[in-house]
């Protein structure tokens, strides 16, 4: 509940506004401006929300400057250690690490829905081979609604229960069917016996003429990107997902305008366009080159992977990551894979750089992502798909808790016009 003790007095011009003030579990103190237009006539103006907290919310917890996430209470760096993803998912919806027996339950509740309607597979076909896999994973999820509209209905706790589960289920297979269409291979379709990891892994790689044996290594390694994935706050995405939701759209629309949002490179889009620059670079001795241009403001290119709105320090899911290249290519046999020596590289060079460090730009999470994705044998355009099948728990836990919240509005910024004052119509014979 929020708390109301607190007051933040405003001066606008003649007049004195208080505004009540409220304390989070973790970081800074808020204060509430629903009443500010109201009662001081004036808008508050913040693009890029750099200071603006959109909702309440008690699912995950990023400190920037300490570089610290928590999933509902618990480090990232424990879960990614010691949990897996679908138990994580279980956290993420549910608020609490499951007891055995509802971990098992949640599991087979997953596994039983992950198959897709067979009739989508027209949807994929209608596609060219070429087109990138998160144009297709936009299209289906956003389809979804029109296949599975038993679970639509906002407003039933059950359908949505539903709904989360299908899209938590669903999203390996449409991710995988979306990377085999684009290689002209065969659909290859789920199977009960195998773990949420592998499954996915075996839905990429396995063909017809040869089954796919899933290398333990590799399943860890994927379901650990996952869980590093699952949820960040309110990110460009999950804030896409929530105000999409806001409008009462069903949760598959509202999922497929995340999968939209999470594809630009600025947000998901950047695990791949990080591994282009790595191969860009291509060798340790062009860094510098690049490291200038970096810190060029007439030069557009930004190090991808590199810098973070929140962190102010290391992300601590690159870490984990970085742990993870070293040991899977390592256990590849791919240790003096040189995108990874260009990666060590280039954040060791760019975290002694003054630009850099007054900048206090960080690796975050997509720096280190794509050469262990690139090592289990994923090409560029399926970095971020596999981003957006992660980050699904994660939109969809945000969306089930802005739907359950009595104080849940429709979002609609306001704005600070700068346009021309009204003007009567000028005849084109007078312009
Ligand atoms: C994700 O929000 C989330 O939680 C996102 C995410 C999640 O899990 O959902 O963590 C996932 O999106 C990670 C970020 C992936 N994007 C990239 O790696 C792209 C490269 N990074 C930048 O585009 C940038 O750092 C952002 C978009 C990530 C953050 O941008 P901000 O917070 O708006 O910061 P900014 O652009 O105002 O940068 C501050 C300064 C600027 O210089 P000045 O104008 O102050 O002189 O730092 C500079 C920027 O030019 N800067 C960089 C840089 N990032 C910021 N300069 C060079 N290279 C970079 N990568």
């Amino acid at each position: 509940m929020l708390d109301n003790q607190m007051k933040a007095t405003l001066q606008i011009r003649d007049k004195t506004v208080e505004l009540p003030m409220h304390s989070p579990t973790l970081g800074p103190d808020v204060i509430d401006i629903r009443k500010l237009y109201a009662e001081g006539d004036v808008f508050t103006y913040d693009p890029g929300f750099t200071s603006t907290a959109s909702c309440e919310s008690t699912i995950t917890y990023i400190d920037g400057d300490e570089g610290v996430l928590l999933y509902r209470g618990f480090s990232i760096d424990e879960l990614a250690e010691k949990s897996h993803f679908l138990e994580v998912c279980y956290l993420l919806l549910y608020g609490d690490l499951p007891t055995a027996e509802q971990l098992e339950d949640f599991e087979t509740r997953v596994t039983r829905h992950t198959m897709l309607h067979e009739q989508m597979q027209n949807f994929f076909r209608g596609f060219r081979r070429d087109a990138h896999p998160m144009a297709i994973m936009v299209g289906i999820v956003g389809a979804m609604s029109a296949f599975y509209p038993d679970s639509t209905d906002i407003a039933d706790p059950w359908q949505r229960e539903v709904a989360a589960i299908r899209m938590i289920a669903k999203m390996p297979t449409i991710a995988a069917w979306a990377y085999k269409y684009s290689v002209g291979q065969p659909f290859v379709y789920p199977r009960n016996d195998l773990d949420y990891s592998s499954n996915f892994l075996r839905m990429c790689f396995a063909v017809p003429a040869e089954d796919y044996e899933v290398n333990p290594i590799l399943s860890r390694a994927m379901d650990r990107i996952m869980t590093l994935h699952a949820d960040h706050e309110q990110n460009a995405s999950t804030s896409t997902v929530r105000l999409a939701g806001s409008s009462g759209a069903n949760p598959f629309a509202c999922i497929s305008a995340g999968i939209a949002c999470l594809w630009g490179p600025a947000h998901g889009g950047a695990n791949q366009a990080c591994l282009e620059m790595l191969r860009e670079i291509g060798t340790v001795d062009r860094i510098p080159e690049y490291i200038k241009r970096a810190k060029d403001k007439d030069d557009p290119f930004r190090l991808m992977g590199f810098g973070h709105r929140v962190y102010k320090n290391f992300d601590p899911r690159a870490k984990v990551m970085a742990q993870s290249a070293d040991e899977v290519l390592g256990l590849l046999g791919i240790e003096n894979n040189e995108t990874l020596q260009v990666a060590k590289e280039l954040e060791r060079i760019a975290l002694e750089d003054e630009y850099f460090v007054s900048k206090k730009l960080y690796p975050n999470v997509d720096f280190y992502s794509g050469i262990i994705l690139e090592a289990m044998g994923f090409p560029t355009s399926m970095f971020t798909p596999i981003f957006a099948l992660s980050r699904t728990v994660g939109w969809i836990s945000q969306w089930k808790e802005m739907i359950a919240d009595p104080s849940q509005k429709i979002g609609r910024p306001r704005q600070l016009y700068v346009g021309p004052a009204r003007r009567d119509y000028v005849e084109v014979e007078n312009r």
